[in-house]
């Protein structure tokens, strides 16, 4: 499946929930998320039915993410019935890593084979003020978890905040050869919730790079401009404010209400909800034909254009 900029869409981010255990001071407001009754939400049976949909048109990869996946029960249940679809070469998870201990091993086993982890720092009572009351040990003892059932690569998702986290720089920087994993940095997106943060917050990503020495430039990965470092680790850099990556842009994604949205930061939404065969298909090509160019400018000063807080899209 191609957009009209002859892009190839094979990659498909599917929003279990818009529940999570945490309240990232970037994701959600305090209070928390008004709880919307079930009806609202796919079932998982119809999120797999769209999976399946888009995977016959040409998606080879899926990842599935939140809010936080693995609220919502049966995730991992799904998560087996989605790597058995034909066609699906990529399942991978994004997680906050608080509930991921108890259940790696049941994930791997169905065929989760990778995981991204928040982790945006490594002080206790810092995790816990932007997590809004997060246990740091969790996140840790799920990165562990799975480290140790297999799960590879383990990526590190940091959200890069002046003033919050640029001084563990170096510091979680150097994760990548102590634990084995690739750490990548984000640039903190204008987008739902991100108020309490001032100009200052939104560091462009290459401010990592004057923190750390002797770093060699590896070509791009996806979205991640990759660096290895002199201790053996590498570290990814992602710069969502600058449109660097829109050109490649290959995804879509599914929100847990049954929308599918072109871009992350677009306004448009496609329902999909009661839609099969013929009818689900065309409401895929309308969301792929729908992409933009790129998303436009985005900074502290211009925020994003999509109605929805991260947790209602998908990290
Ligand atoms: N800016 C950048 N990344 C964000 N995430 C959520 N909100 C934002 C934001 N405002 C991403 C983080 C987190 C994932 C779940 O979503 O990378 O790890
Ligand atoms: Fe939850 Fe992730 Fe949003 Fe934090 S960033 S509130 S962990 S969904």
């Amino acid at each position: 499946m191609r957009d009209t900029f002859r892009r190839e869409i094979d990659y498909l981010r599917i929003s279990l929930t818009d529940r999570c255990n945490y309240r990232c001071v970037y994701c959600m407001p305090p209070e928390g998320v008004a709880k919307r009754s079930h009806s609202d939400m796919l079932t998982l049976e119809e999120t797999e039915e769209i999976a399946r949909s888009a995977v016959s048109l040409g998606v080879r990869k899926l990842r599935v993410t939140g809010g936080e996946p693995l609220v919502r029960r049966g995730a991992a249940d799904l998560c087996r019935r989605l790597g058995e679809i034909p066609g699906v070469e990529d399942l991978s998870l994004t997680t906050n890593g608080a509930l991921l201990a108890p259940l790696a091993a049941e994930l791997k086993a169905a065929g989760v084979h990778r995981v991204n982890v928040s982790l945006d720092t490594l002080n206790p009572e810092k995790f816990r003020a932007i997590t809004r009351g997060g246990t740091l040990a969790d996140c840790l003892a799920g990165i562990q978890a799975a480290l140790d059932c297999g799960m590879a690569p383990v990526k590190l998702n940091v959200v890069l905040i002046g003033g919050f986290n640029d001084d563990e720089i170096p510091a979680l920087a150097a994760l990548s050869s102590r634990w084995g994993v690739e750490v990548r940095f984000i640039e903190l997106m204008p987008i739902g919730h991100t108020v309490p943060f001032g100009p200052e917050a939104y560091l462009p990503v290459d401010a990592v790079l004057k923190r750390l020495e002797g770093w060699t430039a590896e070509g791009t990965e996806g979205v991640a401009r990759m660096f290895r470092l002199p201790d053996g680790g590498r570290i990814g850099l992602i710069s969502p404010l600058s449109c660097r990556f829109c050109a490649q842009c290959n995804r879509l994604r599914l929100t847990a209400d049954g929308f599918l949205k072109p871009c992350l930061h677009s306004r448009e939404e496609i329902s999909v909800r009661g839609l099969h065969g013929e009818a689900l298909q065309a409401a895929i090509l309308a969301a792929a034909a729908a992409k933009p160019a790129d998303h436009g400018p985005l900074s502290g000063q211009c925020r994003s254009c999509s109605q929805r807080d991260m947790h209602r899209i998908g990290g």
